[in-house]
């Protein structure tokens, strides 16, 4: 695995996330264990597109459950439909929200967070996982983020 980082100095989002993907591919390479590779990929994001929180919050019978993370502590657990999180895993699809102000039943961890975006990941067709990745500026998520961050969920999908 890799013990560096190559991370590109420009200031467009999507060079860095290009460069980024195939370096998380290779960090989890050979990995068998799911705890150390997530905290990579959380680690490896945060770094990389200076977020103000990304994690995962893990299916645990009928919650989710705080897993790897990088940024201020958070809430441990959270029921199915609440939040953004619950309710990307009950829509099972990406949720994009420019204001969390504006999103009925936002679960605050941090008073500084703006904007977030919500993925799940499936395995056998259910969603066993959510990568969530918090802003604090406000609409800071946009197609690019989605487009990239939905290939690492698809790389986090081989680790289930
Ligand atoms: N805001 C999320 C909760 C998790 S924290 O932001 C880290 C939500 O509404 O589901």
């Amino acid at each position: 695995m890799a013990e560096e980082l190559i991370i590109a100095a420009s200031t467009n989002k999507k060079e860095r996330y290009d460069i980024l993907i195939p370096q998380i591919e290779l960090l989890v390479t050979g990995e068998p264990d799911i705890i150390a590779n997530f905290s990579n990929i959380a680690a490896a994001l945060k770094q990389t597109m200076n977020f103000f929180w990304v994690g995962f919050y893990i299916v645990k019978h009928d919650q989710l459950v705080l897993g790897p993370f990088q940024g201020p502590i958070a809430c441990t657990r959270i029921n199915f439909g609440k939040g953004v999180c619950g309710t990307s895993w009950k829509e099972k699809k990406t949720i994009v929200v420019p204001n969390v102000d504006e999103f009925p039943g936002h679960i605050a961890c941090s008073s500084a967070s703006k904007s977030e975006i919500v993925l799940p990941a499936f395995k056998n067709g259910e969603v066993a996982l959510v990568l969530d990745v918090d802003s604090n500026v406000l609409n800071d998520f946009d197609d690019t983020d989605r487009e990239a961050l939905e290939k690492v969920m698809r790389i986090v999908e081989k680790l289930l």
